[in-house]
């Protein structure tokens, strides 16, 4: 069972730096008793599960201006700060233009609310095999720029960047600044497939990333990338079927031999989500389904039309740096539900445990304290979040909605602001009506998922509410009941 307290006994200190440079000081002297943070959704479960002992401060470097910045420059190059989150990429006409696969792979992660805390750097740096975003900056050819005090600025290309299962070569004194890689050209076409044991919130079973330079014809193949994933210690490259590839057309028989030549890379791994024999069959069918749609240039075909990202519509609020070293006997303060609040026990906690425990507002609930479930989903300077996956002092200076100041927002704008606490928002009234609760424990979450996906998409489609409540489980599985609540009041705004 999760131990409300498991962070508590572990961090001692949080601090948010103001600038890059304060950061890697506190990295060189602190050593491995040290962390960095940016969206949490890794390095506090590893907390949790003690995968990091020795770690006692937690470095949180979100609050950092400009971290987050995407970037093309005049040389073709496209720049990501650390702080780049995976909607942010999802958001971006830039990267789904110019890296598609990367944006693809970057929607397939976890839910809206993990998408919008989540960093591509925290993907990069936690080294899973099965991390989305590697393979696809694998094919893209990108590089990494790791800094430290002591070493200065290195780049290291990505596919020298890993050593084995979450190993990399960065030390424990350095930051990863930069994610740098070529924007895709006129005769490039490039696609992400992936496939998981369910289609939210699924790490992958495996997944490959497909990149393809065209000749003059626009049906030779010129150069070829082909990065799979989740099928052994790290990302692999398919040396054998990138090189057949070169010089051919995409016919039925030359993807038959290509997926036949990549399926015949070293033995797949060999796990609980999928045998070897499995895994080489797959390999065999996506990089088959791939180059078929690159082929037939339908590699965007599904890619959402104004996908829905829990960030709602309104001006986020401006974001005042709070350079602060949080111990637990060290006051915070924040804005919950509109009003200022004072807290303590805020260094080792997680913003759910600390809203609960310390703040008193118990609406938002923990299904699982691991990010899956979506019950403890709060609204953090304007976003849906997991309050399970975010630390506690990151609510210094910040902006927290929760469930209990959910009716005070409302989403019918005449209610915005006017409406008392106590009075139901038009949603939570439509999931009374629809009979949309069943034991009620999921509730809270739906209806902060839910009331962000209609301020997002006042009048949202079938597809855009599957999106907003994928992060969103009911064990009472009253799905149906609750997509028509959303339904009954967008058709009534
Ligand atoms: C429920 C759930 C579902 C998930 N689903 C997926 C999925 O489908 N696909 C997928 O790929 N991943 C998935 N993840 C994993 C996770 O969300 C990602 O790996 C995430 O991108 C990590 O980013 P973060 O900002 O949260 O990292 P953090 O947790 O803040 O940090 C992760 C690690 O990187 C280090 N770090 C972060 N930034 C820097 C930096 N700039 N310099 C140096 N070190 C740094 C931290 O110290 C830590 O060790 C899932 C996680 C959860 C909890
Ligand atoms: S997602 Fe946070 S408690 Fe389940
Ligand atoms: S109503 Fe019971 S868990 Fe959703």
């Amino acid at each position: 069972m999760h131990e409300v307290q498991t962070l508590g006994q572990k961090i001692a200190r949080y601090i948010t730096p103001k600038s890059v440079k304060e950061t890697l000081t506190h990295l060189k002297g602190l050593g491995d008793s040290g962390r960095i943070v940016a969206g949490g959704t890794d390095i506090l479960l590893e907390l949790d599960r003690h995968a990091r002992p020795g770690v006692t401060t937690l470095i949180d470097v979100s609050r950092i201006a400009g971290l987050d910045r995407i970037q093309a420059d005049a040389n073709g190059m496209i720049h990501l700060g650390p702080m780049v989150t995976h909607n942010q990429v999802v958001a971006s006409e830039l990267l789904v233009e110019k890296a598609l696969p990367l944006a693809q792979a970057c929607w397939e992660v976890g839910s809206p609310q993990l998408r919008n805390r989540a960093t591509i750097a925290g993907n990069l740096v936690t080294a899973s095999p099965a991390n989305d975003t590697i393979s696809a900056l694998w094919a893209l050819g990108a590089s990494v720029t790791l800094d430290s005090v002591d070493g200065g600025e290195r780049v290291v290309p990505i596919r020298e960047f890993y050593t084995g299962v979450r190993q990399t070569v960065m030390r424990p004194d350095e930051m990863l600044t930069k994610i740098s890689f070529p924007a895709m050209t006129e005769d490039q076409r490039g696609i992400y497939v992936k496939l998981g044991i369910r289609r939210a919130q699924a790490i992958s079973v495996v997944h490959i990333a497909l990149l393809l330079t065209f000749g003059q014809d626009g049906e030779t193949v010129t150069a070829a990338s082909i990065a799979q994933g989740s099928v052994a210690p790290t990302i692999i490259s398919t040396p054998s079927a990138e090189q057949f590839l070169v010089g051919q057309k995409l016919t039925p028989d030359v993807i038959q031999e290509a997926a036949r030549l990549a399926q015949s890379t070293p033995k797949p791994i060999d796990d609980l989500r999928g045998t070897a024999d499995y895994r080489t069959e797959l390999i065999a069918v996506m990089v088959s389904r791939g180059l078929k749609a690159l082929r037939d240039n339908v590699q965007a075909s599904t890619w959402p039309q104004e996908p829905t990202l829990l960030v709602g519509s309104a001006e986020k609020p401006e974001q005042t740096h709070r350079t602060a070293l949080i111990e637990d006997d060290v006051e915070i303060e924040t804005t919950i539900n509109g009003e200022t609040v004072y807290g303590r026990n805020s260094a080792g906690k997680t913003l759910l445990d600390w809203l609960r425990e310390d703040v008193g507002l118990t609406g938002s609930k923990e299904g699982c304290a691991e990010g899956e479930c979506g019950a403890c989903t709060v609204y953090l300077d304007g976003d849906a979040v997991m309050g399970c996956l975010v630390p506690a002092g990151r609510a210094h200076g910040a902006e927290i909605v929760t469930v209990e100041g959910v009716s005070k927002l409302g989403f019918d704008p005449a209610e915005q602001g006017s409406a008392p606490a106590e009075t139901l928002s038009a949603l939570q009234q439509a999931f009374i009506d629809e009979a949309a609760v069943q034991c009620g424990y999921c509730i809270p979450g739906f209806i902060m998922s839910g009331a962000k996906l209609l301020e997002e998409h006042p009048n949202p489609t079938k597809a855009q509410i599957k999106q907003g409540f994928s992060g969103n489980l009911c064990r009472c599985t009253g799905y149906y009941k609750i997509m028509a609540a959303v339904e009954a009041v967008a058709g009534s705004t």
